[in-house]
C-alpha cells in the first residue's frame, strides 16, 4: 500500500510516499527555518503562507522522484493534530482535496504518533508493545506504545518541553533559532559539572517531568552574569543544562523499563537528536540489558515519513476520516474519536 503522506504542523511543509508503513519511496521536505530564524522563533502566519506556497509543488515532486502516478496511490496520510493551527489546516485541506481528487482513503495522524512511528522506519523489525521516550519542540513524555495505534502515557512534562527549554536559553545565549542543535555542539566542548542546575521532582506521579524551574534557573543565571559583568563559559553552560535535561529523562525512562518490564525503548522527536541524551540512554539500557531504537537525525526533526509510516497502521486499525476532517491545535495522543 503506498502512502502519500504529509506534514505542516510547524516550520517544514514535508511531502513522503511510504510503501506498507516501512518502506520510504521518498522524502521530501522545504524547511522555513531560516526565514523564522530572522524572528528568533516560528512566526505563525508566515508559516501558513509557506505551507500554502510549497506544498502544491513538493506533492508533485515526491510523485516525480518515486516514479508513481496518482493512480498507484492508495491512501492519503496527514498530520490532523497537534501544532500550529492555521500551519496544520494547510496540510489537512490539502490533504482533503487529494483525497477528494483521486477518490482515495484520507488518514488522519497524529503527529506524535508519527513521531513514534519514525522507528518503524529506521528499524523495520520493531513491534509493539515497547516504551517510548518522546522529546519533541511542544511534547515530552513517556509512552507505553502497546500496538500500533494504542498507547498510554505513563509521565508528562507538567509545563514546558524539553525542546522549548532548549531554545529559549539557545536564544538567550544568542544561538541561532532552533536552539537544541547548537546548544548541543556547544556542550561537546564544555565542563557538564561546572554549573549546578536544579533537578525538579513534580507533582506525585514519579513519572512526571517538569521543565520550566530548569529553563529559568539557566536564565536567571545568565542574566545575572550579564548584571555583574561577568564572562560565562557558554560551552559548559550548555553542557551542564544538557546534563540537567537528560537527568530529568533517562532515570525515569530506566524506572519505567523496570516497572514494565519492557525490554525494547524508542526514542522519538526532534530533541532525540540530543548526542548527551542518546548517549546517557545507550549507557543507561545496556545495564538493563534493554535494546534501544534510536532513529538517525534525518527521522528525528519533522518529516512526513514519519507521517506515512503511522498512517499505514492508522488505516489497518480503519482510522479513516471523511471530508469533515478538521485540524487541532492541541489533541492527545491517545486518539479519541474524531
Ligand atoms: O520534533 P521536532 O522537530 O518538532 C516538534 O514536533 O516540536 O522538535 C524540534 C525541537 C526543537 O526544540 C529543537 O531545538 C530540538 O528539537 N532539537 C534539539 C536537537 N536537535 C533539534 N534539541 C537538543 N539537541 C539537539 N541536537
Ligand atoms: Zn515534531
Amino acid at each position: 500500500m503506498n502512502i502519500l503522506a504529509i506534514e505542516s504542523s510547524c516550520d517544514e511543509t514535508a511531502v513522503a510516499i511510504v510503501k506498507d508503513g516501512r518502506e520510504v519511496l521518498t522524502d521530501c521536505i522545504a524547511s522555513q527555518v531560516d526565514l523564522h530564524r530572522i524572528y528568533g522563533g516560528v512566526v505563525p502566519e508566515i508559516a501558513s503562507r509557506m505551507h500554502i506556497e510549497a506544498i502544491y509543488a513538493l506533492a508533485d515532486q515526491a510523485l516525480e522522484k518515486a516514479q508513481l502516478t496518482r493512480d498507484q496511490i492508495d491512501g492519503i496520510a496527514v498530520t490532523y493534530a497537534p501544532g500550529l493551527i492555521g500551519a496544520v489546516l494547510v496540510g489537512v485541506n490539502f490533504a482533503k482535496a487529494v483525497a477528494m481528487a483521486t477518490n482515495k482513503p484520507l488518514i488522519p495522524v497524529h503527529h506524535i504518533r508519527g513521531h513514534i512511528a519514525a522507528n518503524y522506519i529506521a528499524y523495520p523489525e520493531l513491534k509493539p508493545p515497547f516504551l517510548c521516550l518522546v522529546v519533541s519542540g511542544g511534547h515530552t513524555m513517556i509512552v507505553d506504545v502497546q500496538d500500533y495505534t494504542k498507547m498510554e502515557i505513563l509521565g508528562t512534562t507538567l509545563d514546558d518541553a524539553a525542546g522549548e527549554c532548549f531554545d529559549k536559553v539557545g536564544r538567550v545565549l544568542g544561538m541561532p533559532y532552533p536552539g537544541g542543535a547548537a546548544l548541543d555542539k556547544a556542550a561537546s566542548m564544555g565542563d557538564d559539572s561546572k554549573y549546578p542546575l536544579p533537578r525538579p521532582n513534580p507533582g506525585a506521579n514519579p513519572y512526571d517531568m517538569s521543565f520550566s524551574g530548569l529553563k529559568t534557573a539557566t536564565l536567571n543565571l545568565i542574566h545575572h552574569a550579564e548584571q555583574v559583568e561577568e564572562t560565562i563559559d557558554t560551552n559548559s553552560l550548555c553542557a551542564s543544562f544538557c546534563k540537567a535535561v537528560s537527568d530529568a529523562l533517562v532515570p525515569r525512562v530506566i524506572m519505567a523499563l523496570e516497572q514494565t518490564g519492557y525490554k525494547k525503548l524508542a526514542v522519538a522527536g526532534g530533541v532525540a537528536a540530543n548526542s548527551r541524551i542518546r548517549a546517557d540512554i545507550l549507557s543507561a539500557a545496556a545495564d538493563l540489558g534493554a535494546e534501544v531504537y534510536l532513529p538517525p537525525l534525518s527521522l528525528c526533526g519533522d518529516n512526513a515519513a514519519m507521517i506515512g509510516a503511522q498512517g499505514y497502521y492508522e488505516f489497518l486499525a480503519g482510522n479513516i476520516a471523511d471530508m469533515k476532517l478538521n485540524a487541532y491545535a492541541t489533541k492527545s495522543i491517545l486518539g479519541e474519536a474524531l
